[in-house]
């Protein structure tokens, strides 16, 4: 695509008098495919060539009427566009060879060139709930931390767990009175929300625990050593935990860098604020008014010296940029905490750091499980553990029923289950909230992981049957490649490297997950209508390659969501 591009920059500049460059960024791609492959729109020149748009594609239809490039065979005006059409065979031959060369790298560039993009996900609070906006940030989090990857960018994943704040002081309270070391090693996240639980429902009884909760709390931001010790065995234990899933996710932060990290940090961040003169005191609270830029203040320091969510989250955002000078600092985050962030980067502007304007608040809504063995209703919890648990048991009745006699049904079955929770997730915008339906999740038809899974594995079970694990490179296969439905399905695979850098750009994985819709929905209908072992050898040889080429976007596409492609299922 790329190629094709640069072709038609290149004979497109001096018509038009620009720079070849300037004629890449105004392609676009047609709506519909008998509009061409590319189009040139001729707005833009209007101004300068005096002349309406529709009648400049008409003049450059005609200067260039007869001609063809490599890649191209004719562009032809329409309206106020001058839209290209490819040449089927060599650019077949292109996507083809590019694809067989760059294997598991293609739709990879090198654009971010090494910088570094912190990306700020997941991040639980110890004592409360796994709840599903984490389950929302870890998912698309990853694939973004992934993506970026894929990009050439460093990137640097960073847990900012909720390791500091009162709940500490309950939690320390709580389990002195009613804890058990058994029970809470046992496992850790849910015994010590249920003490935070108990907690609150005791305090109803028994006003005197909050004081004590205070108390504890205040011995703990004193640095006090039974305090501390206490702490750091909650923080401990749960980070064993939440390791745990991690790994059965496939995910590995660089950094565990609590809010607790940056407890060093505060001082520096109030002074800072207070030499920039944009704080003020208020009965003893430290507070930035951001009234003109249409916000509520921002609470720095509270009148008994507390810190807040927010002050640490200052430090965090100035340490992050001394430490790893990003080039985007991403914090996915559920929308609710917009406003948070948008006060965030205004005081990280105040301050004067140009960089704020590279920070990222990259919002999700809610997801809501419909009724059933899993329903949210209020006060009920839905943990990731049970969710993937879950998902995997589902997939596997499936598998079962679907193919009894399946070597490996764990493995697959791990795939599918937490390919359709991922997915599930990922192909939605991600400001949009979801209703997460099990049966849709699972449906190996429907838009879901399991239905662009299955096409892979179909693809591997196709090439197994020809005689070898890969098929031979042939120049001249791609000439022979000559149907419809097999020029639309090179046309869509040569879509991934857009696909992706248009998911970094808008910080969507969704699009990428609905271009595997596409490619898998392409290929169904290719291999309904051409057989590939049935047909003569030569054909034959130029299917497997290109449904070959289809197994690998397929798999680097999935890759770049978190999702294992397994080649049976
Ligand atoms: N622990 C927070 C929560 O669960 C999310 C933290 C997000 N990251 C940040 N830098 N504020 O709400």
């Amino acid at each position: 695509m790329q190629k094709l591009r640069e072709e038609i920059g290149k004979v497109l500049a001096p018509l038009v008098e620009m720079e070849a460059s300037q004629v890449l960024e105004l392609l676009e791609v047609p709506p519909e495919p008998e509009y061409g492959d590319l189009a040139f729109p001729c707005f833009t020149l209007a101004k300068k060539m005096k002349k309406s748009p529709p009648a400049i594609a008409k003049e450059l239809g005609d200067k260039l009427s007869g001609q063809k490039g490599r890649l191209w065979e004719k562009a032809e005006p329409r309206g106020p566009y001058l839209n290209f059409y490819i040449a089927p065979k060599n650019y077949s031959f292109e996507v083809l060879k590019k694809v067989w060369e760059e294997e598991e790298q293609f739709g990879h560039t090198n654009i971010g060139n090494g910088q570094n993009v912190t990306i700020d996900y997941s991040s639980p609070n110890i004592a409360k709930p796994f709840g599903v906006g984490h389950i929302r940030s870890t998912v698309i989090g990853h694939s973004l931390y992934l993506i970026y990857r894929a990009l050439g960018y460093s990137s640097i994943g960073i847990n900012h767990l909720g390791d500091w704040g009162t709940q500490f002081g309950k939690l320390i309270v709580a389990f002195k009175h009613w804890g058990e070391e058994g029970k809470l090693k046992e496992d850790p996240v849910d015994y010590l929300y249920r003490l935070y639980v108990q907690f609150h429902q005791e305090v109803e009884e028994n006003p005197d625990l909050d004081d004590e909760a205070r108390s504890w709390f205040k011995r703990l931001e004193s640095g006090d050593q039974e305090a501390v010790s206490y702490w750091e065995h909650f923080r401990k234990l749960s980070l064993e935990a939440y390791a745990s899933i991690y790994s059965r996710l496939g995910i590995e932060f660089e950094y565990y860098h609590g809010e607790s990290h940056y407890n060093q940090m505060l001082d520096r961040v109030i002074n800072l604020v207070q030499e920039q003169g944009i704080a003020k005191e208020s009965e003893g609270a430290l507070i930035v008014d951001l009234e003109q830029y249409d916000l509520p203040p921002v609470m720095l320091r509270k009148k008994d010296g507390a810190t807040l969510y927010i002050t640490r989250d200052l430090a965090a955002a100035i340490y992050r940029k001394e430490t790893f000078d990003f080039a985007r600092s991403l914090y996915v985050v559920g929308a609710e905490q917009t406003l948070h962030f948008q006060q965030l980067f205004k005081v990280l502007e105040l301050l004067g750091f140009e960089w704020a304007s590279n920070c990222v608040h990259v919002p999700f809504g809610m997801i809501r499980f419909k009724e059933g063995r899993m329903s949210t209703r209020a006060g009920k919890i839905i943990l990731l553990e049970e969710v993937l648990d879950r998902a995997v048991e589902m997939a596997r009745e499936i598998i079962e029923e679907k193919n009894p006699d399946l070597e490996n049904k764990d493995s697959a079955a791990e795939a599918v289950g937490l390919g359709a929770v991922r997915f599930g997730d990922l192909s939605n915008d991600r400001v949009k909230n979801i209703e997460f339906d099990w049966e849709k999740v699972l449906d190996f038809s429907g838009e879901t992981a399991a239905y662009i899974q299955y096409a892979h594995a179909r693809i591997c079970s196709i090439i197994r049957k020809a005689g070898s694990d890969l098929p031979a490179w042939d120049d001249n296969a791609a000439s022979l490649l000559e149907k419809e439905e097999e020029i639309t399905l090179v046309k869509t695979l040569a879509q991934l490297p857009e696909k992706i850098f248009d998911s970094a750009e808008s910080y969507k994985p969704s699009i990428l997950a609905r271009y595997l819709i596409d490619v898998a929905r392409e290929f169904n209908r290719f291999y309904h209508n051409c057989p590939v072992l049935s047909s003569e050898p030569g054909v034959q040889q130029a299917r497997l390659l290109l449904i070959n080429a289809t197994r690998q976007v397929l798999a680097n596409g999935l890759g770049l969501l978190g999702i294992v492609a397994p080649e049976e299922m």
